[in-house]
């Protein structure tokens, strides 16, 4: 179980300073669906679904687990790059990539026996979302790049390079724990 809950998703979108593009990563994170109806899915229920099944974060409340420490870890790389090579860094962008950029898994999991039919991955779905909801390129491009070099295209930005990493080092990190006694999610 996660000690995360939507709420902590919330106060860390007040880290970014734009009103608009706040407001909106937080409408998704509150209620995430496809804007197109002609696919299928279940209610939104962020707090409760594994970040993938038999993969890392496989547990209920594993993907808000997952965001939250994502996003805190892309928040304090960019402080600390900032810092150190007086980088000017992206950091709206990167916040609200960060707490998106799973979030299709949802769909993908209300899909799981139709999956063959939807054979895009999740960060491809996520990229198309958020450009048929009118979210900067920016936001998008960070979110298209974030599977790294698994992933064509491979990162371009210093911000989709910083989500990259903090993603696939907390994804290890919880693996690497994975069988000390973490509640497993049935489905
Ligand atoms: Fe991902
Ligand atoms: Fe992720």
């Amino acid at each position: 179980m996660s000690n995360i809950e939507l709420e902590d998703l919330i106060e860390l979108s007040e880290h970014i300073e734009n009103e608009e593009l706040r407001k909106r990563t937080q409408e998704l994170l509150e209620d995430f669906h496809l804007s197109n109806d002609n696919f299928k899915q279940g209610r939104s229920r962020l707090e409760k679904i594994p970040c993938w099944i038999g993969g890392h974060h496989y547990y209920e409340g594993g993907l808000v687990d997952h965001i939250y420490s994502v996003t805190e870890l892309c928040i304090k790389m960019v402080e600390n790059f900032e810092d150190v090579y007086d980088k000017e860094l992206d950091r709206d962008s990167l916040v609200s990539a960060a707490l998106l950029h799973d979030l299709t898994k949802q769909f993908i999991l209300d899909n799981m026996e139709g999956f063959k039919e939807y054979s895009l991955d999740h960060n491809v779905w996520m990229s198309c979302e958020l450009y048929s909801r009118g979210f900067p390129e920016k936001v998008i491009e960070i979110v298209a790049d974030h599977g790294g070099e698994t992933n064509e295209p491979t990162p371009r930005s210093d911000e989709a390079r910083i989500l990259h990493h903090a993603d696939s080092l907390d994804a290890e990190m919880n693996q690497s724990n994975a069988l000390s006694g973490v509640e497993i999610f049935g489905l």
